[in-house]
């Protein structure tokens, strides 16, 4: 118990230490324990649960879910960076012809590991090179094509904003602290009770 207590301590004084739950994740820092912002788009939307159920068979865990449907403006911030692209209009088309999911995926690496298992922009590139890819399985071809994916920690931190910002969701460094925590009282009711003395 003296051992839990210390654990307990040393656990606040990281996290004050850290800012506690006002601060963000540093978005600059990669690998470890990551957060990304994935999407299932309005073409997939009907495959939600298989395609979650595949995100945690990668040791992707859901810490936030949201299912909405985006208005014209709402994708034309969402993509702003493909504004000028040929394509820019066809895709706020698709984005607003149906609802789409929002996702907080959580884990190791989370932000290449989710992009790894979405596979190629392009679904026909993805059934040829990566047939087990979200995009080979649920997408059609390079504009339906299943499931978005944050392209790096500091978009992942953006785009986690644009969707969940005004919810609380619980600070990584938070979750972190109450995995451990879990894990060593589990390891302690593991523990066979001591013997009494003959
Ligand atoms: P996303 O942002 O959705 O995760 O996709 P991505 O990084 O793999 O690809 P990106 O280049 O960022 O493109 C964003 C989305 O725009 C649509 N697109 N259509 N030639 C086309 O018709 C075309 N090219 C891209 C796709 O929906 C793509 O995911
Ligand atoms: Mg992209």
């Amino acid at each position: 118990m003296r051992s839990m207590r210390a654990l307990l301590l040393a656990a606040l004084l990281v996290f004050l230490g850290r800012g506690g739950a006002g601060e963000r994740a540093p978005c600059a820092r990669s690998g470890g324990r990551q957060r990304t912002l994935a999407m299932i788009k309005p073409d997939a939307a009907a495959s939600e649960e298989e395609i979650v159920a595949l995100a945690h068979r990668h040791g992707l865990r859901v810490v936030a879910r949201r299912r909405l449907n985006l208005s014209p403006a709402e994708v034309r911030l969402f993509y702003r960076e493909h504004r000028a692209r040929p394509f820019f209009p066809s895709l706020v088309s698709f984005m607003t012809s149906g609802p789409v999911v929002a996702l907080v995926l959580e884990g190791e690496d989370a932000v290449p590991a989710w992009r790894e298992l979405m596979g190629p922009t392009n679904s026909q590139t993805a059934r040829a090179v990566a047939r087990a890819s979200i995009r080979a399985q649920y997408g059609t071809d390079g504009q339906r094509n299943a499931v978005h994916g944050s392209d790096s920690p500091c978009s992942a931190q953006r785009e986690v904003s644009f969707f969940f910002g005004a919810r609380s969701l619980v600070p990584i460094q938070l979750r972190l602290i109450f995995d451990r925590m879990v894990a060593m009282l589990d390891a302690m009711q593991r523990q066979p009770a001591p013997r009494p003395p003959p």
